[in-house]
């Protein structure tokens, strides 16, 4: 039998800057794993990121720097998978705008999203034309590639609909030149930050993947544990009550989860004690990726090559499925 051809996945993060523990367990890791077994395309959306920072769009290219290095020193492989920076590939912009001629309006205000990043980003004025079509270029990134599969989290999952949507219209009206691209979920942990509500860069309590071994000392000594076990001498409940074991369960054994259980139960082991093993493991973890981080920026050259190679690749198919949406709707070729 033949062997089959990979499918292909596309995925793709704003450059926000640096990246913390959360990205790498809720989506780096993953991205990781899906490098196997899939054809894959990550793309640094900084078009996405100009919908919301067009008033600071000179903070951009730092963050796609910093963004870009984190990929790369996690395992994000150019040998595997396609790195490229969205603007680089001009027909991004081209099919944005030619499938900005079949979404009904009405789809777009109807995206949660839409009204919600508004009242939270309230600084901002949201209110402009490209922001609405912020779904729309995410469909363009996704189907120039004829995406099958788009690794999200289900904050994106309206997005991801919305593609299916405009597809399956595309396909109504000319011809069926995509694939419906469905979402692929994956079973991350939501990680706590320091403070235990979810790590986000804008609540201020996230460890990154670069931070020294002496800021995440620092920080992890800062963390919440369990609340109601003020003194050491008062018996914790490590599995539903303490924010740090959250973390702890992703870095240490099961031998070492159950002693830390069974002695904080019974009020044996101070919360000090815990976060400054906690702080370690998270240090070990890091300092191969901080290895790697430090090699690549001092090597700006590889990482512009990588970039422009991912780039070359990536339009290459962008061409190639822009041609063929010239001759759908153009009716050339009929089916
Ligand atoms: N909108 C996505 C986010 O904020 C990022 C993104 C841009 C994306 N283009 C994409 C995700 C294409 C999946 C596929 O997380």
């Amino acid at each position: 039998m033949s062997e089959q051809a990979k499918q292909r996945i596309v995925s793709g993060m704003r450059p926000s800057g640096k990246l913390h523990l959360g990205h790498l367990h809720g989506v780096l890791d993953n991205w990781k794993r899906l490098q196997d077994t899939y054809e894959c395309f990550f793309l640094v959306a900084d078009w996405h990121a100009l919908t919301t920072s067009y008033e600071t769009p000179q903070e951009i290219p730092a963050n796609m720097d910093e963004m870009i290095l984190d990929w790369l020193a996690v395992g994000i492989d150019p040998g595997r998978a396609t790195l490229f920076v969205q603007s680089e590939v001009k027909e991004h912009t081209e099919l944005h705008l030619m499938l900005s001629m079949i979404t009904p309006v009405s789809w777009l205000e109807r995206n949660p999203t839409y009204k919600e990043q508004q009242l939270y980003l309230k600084e901002k004025d949201l209110t402009t034309f490209g922001f609405l079509g912020y779904p729309v270029l995410q469909a363009a990134d996704i189907l120039l590639y004829k995406g099958q599969k788009v690794p999200v989290g289900v904050d994106q999952l309206p997005h991801i609909e919305l593609t299916r949507e405009i597809t399956r219209r595309f396909n109504y009206l000319y011809r069926d030149v995509f694939p419906v691209p469905d979402a692929l979920l994956a079973e991350v942990p939501k990680l706590p930050g320091l403070d235990g509500r979810k790590m986000s860069k804008s609540y201020g309590n996230s460890i990154f993947l670069s931070d020294p071994p002496k800021v995440v000392r620092e920080k992890v000594s800062t963390m919440i544990t369990d609340v109601k076990r003020p003194r050491m001498s008062d018996p914790g409940d490590p599995e539903n009550r303490c924010i740090a074991f959250k973390l702890h369960q992703l870095y240490l054994p099961a031998e070492q989860l159950e002693l830390i259980v069974s002695e904080c139960r019974a009020a044996k082991r101070g919360c000090a004690a815990c976060k400054k093993e906690l702080a370690e493991a998270i240090i070990l973890q890091l300092e191969p990726i901080q290895r790697r981080r430090k090699a690549l920026a001092a090597d700006s050259g590889k990482v512009r090559a990588i970039l422009a190679d991912g780039a070359a690749r990536a339009r290459k198919v962008a061409r190639s499925t822009m041609a063929q949406v010239w001759s759908a709707l153009w009716n050339q070729n009929a089916r």
